[in-house]
């Protein structure tokens, strides 16, 4: 890689803030092209414990806590709920009542979001106003619909202010709601991406204000905690595979050379019949339901550069975020498939239609603006992050909506990068400029909006009311002010 303090250097410039937090990142793998090639570990994938539902209920305690964790190898001083990297797996069913007690055994306040899961946001529901301080508990409560979607959710830490910290420094765990009928595969695996940097002392260096207003990125790239795993399969083997995008800013555009890959979807959106793939971008935040149906051969799990833009003329340079560069390929797992083909899995059943709200009465429309600028509460007072103007605050409700109505909203995005945002409670579906097209609809909870462009999504508020949160998923940016406050009533 290059020498530690280059990046740090390069755009601050004059500002004299260089490599504050920079310094001896990266010393565990410095000598090689780190970021390239990841270190070679091929240890066995391991996955998450897992912990299931029964009789409708599930209740657990996850602590939250700093202690030494295996990463590739060393060990190193990092964050975790119940001492895993990633925590439990959660699986669920529609229906479902989850009650998860939150013991914040850090030294910052935190607390607990179940991304993408549609359940209240009121009271100890899905409340991201609620903060557990140092050495207290709390008792959250969630009743999932008997109608809600399948797919694949993940729990993280959402106090404004220390929510990419939190998640960079380990906390995060995969939610799986299962299929009302099951689709056959002889395995499923749970792959949870996040990505980490580790100095020589084992310790996760704080973040510069330059990091942070471009978005932190880590320097190894882990699957379940682990670098560049093995995992192994037979010929004609097909498996699940639930894929979570933790990172706190790093897109990933995933490819696995040479095997046949069927998205089912992503998020909690499903398209009516699988889509073959050759590769799939998950902004932070995003999930994928993936099938692989094993060929012959070693392949690699790779992630590939994807250009998120710069901070550009802003801090009066155009530094990139590393993994928009060549340096952004990593390698994530090795499968290797051998042995005697199996018999051929059937073919998918068809999966309910997805719900189109093209066709539906719109109540509002709504424009977001999401923008960049010089000042502001953001980055040590370097930039600003705003949504319409305003840096969040959690006393002032900036979208009040009427529950149950269908709103239409356009998400422009005037700065040089991207934002993903994301909307609790409610997924979003994509619409586009065309609105009476006929293409399948389209649904996500975290819809990128790309550099200087615009995307527009409907909502429909249903099922519940209450004050809850939509901001970009890039979790610096949404520590420093990309956030505002929803309320339907
Ligand atoms: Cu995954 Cu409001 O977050
Ligand atoms: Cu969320
Ligand atoms: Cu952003």
């Amino acid at each position: 890689m290059e020498p530690i303090s280059r990046r740090g250097a390069l755009t601050l410039g004059g500002l004299g803030l260089v490599g504050i937090a920079v310094g001896g990142v990266g010393l565990l793998w410095s000598s090689s092209s780190a970021r390239t090639a990841q270190p070679l570990a091929g240890e066995k994938l391991r996955e998450p414990p897992e912990l299931r539902s029964a009789n409708g209920r599930l209740q657990l305690r996850l602590d939250a806590a700093q202690g030494t964790v295996e990463i590739g190898g060393r060990s190193a001083t990092a964050w975790s709920f119940n001492r895993g990297i990633p925590g439990p797996t959660l699986r669920l069913k529609a229906g479902d009542w989850l009650g998860l007690t939150l013991h914040n055994g850090l030294d910052k306040p935190t607390n607990l979001h179940v991304h993408g899961l549609h359940v209240s946001p009121e009271g100890n529901g899905d409340n991201p106003f609620v903060m557990v301080e140092p050495g207290e508990t709390f008792d959250y409560e969630y009743q999932l619909p008997a109608d809600h979607p399948p797919g694949v959710f993940w729990y993280h830490p959402h106090h404004h202010g220390f929510a990419a910290d939190q998640i960079f420094g380990g906390l995060y765990g995969a939610i799986i709601v299962e299929d009302p009928e099951t689709i056959e595969a002889v395995r499923e695996r749970v792959l949870v991406i996040s990505d980490i940097t580790v100095d020589g002392q084992g310790h996760i260096p704080s973040v510069s204000p330059m990091e942070q207003m471009m978005g932190r990125e880590g320097e190894l790239v882990l699957v379940n905690g682990q670098v560049n795993p093995r995992l192994s399969a037979r010929p004609s083997e097909r498996e699940r595979w639930r894929i979570v995008n933790a990172c706190v800013s790093r897109y990933l555009r995933l490819q696995l050379d040479g095997q046949r890959m069927q998205l089912l979807g992503i998020d909690s959106g499903r398209f009516a019949t699988p889509r073959t793939v050759e590769d799939i971008v998950l902004t932070p935040g995003n999930r994928a339901d993936l099938l692989v149906t094993m060929v012959d051969g070693t392949a690699v799990l790779e992630t590939q550069p994807y250009n998120r833009g710069s901070a550009g003329a802003i801090m009066g340079g155009n530094e990139q975020p590393r993994s928009g560069t060549a340096a952004g390929r990593a390698r994530l797992a090795t499968l290797t498939v051998t042995g005697e083909s199996v018999a051929a899995v059937p073919e998918v059943p068809v999966q309910p239609t997805p719900r189109d709200l093209r066709g539906s009465a719109v109540t509002a429309r709504r424009e977001l603006t999401l923008a960049m600028g010089m000042g502001g509460m953001g980055s040590g007072g370097l930039m600003s992050f705003t949504i319409n103007g305003q840096e969040f605050d959690g006393e002032r409700v900036d979208i009040m909506v009427e529950a149950g109505s269908v709103e239409e909203w356009t998400l422009t995005n005037t700065s040089s990068m991207d934002h993903p945002l994301h909307l609790h409670v409610w997924p979003m579906q994509v619409v586009g400029a065309d609105v009476g097209g006929s293409d399948p609809a389209i649904w996500r909870d975290v819809v990128n909006v790309p550099a200087r462009d615009q995307v527009r999504v409907r909502i429909a508020f249903d099922d519940f009311k209450g004050r809850s949160v939509y901001h970009c998923h890039i979790l610096d940016h949404e520590d420093n002010g990309m956030m505002g406050v929803i309320e339907a009533r």
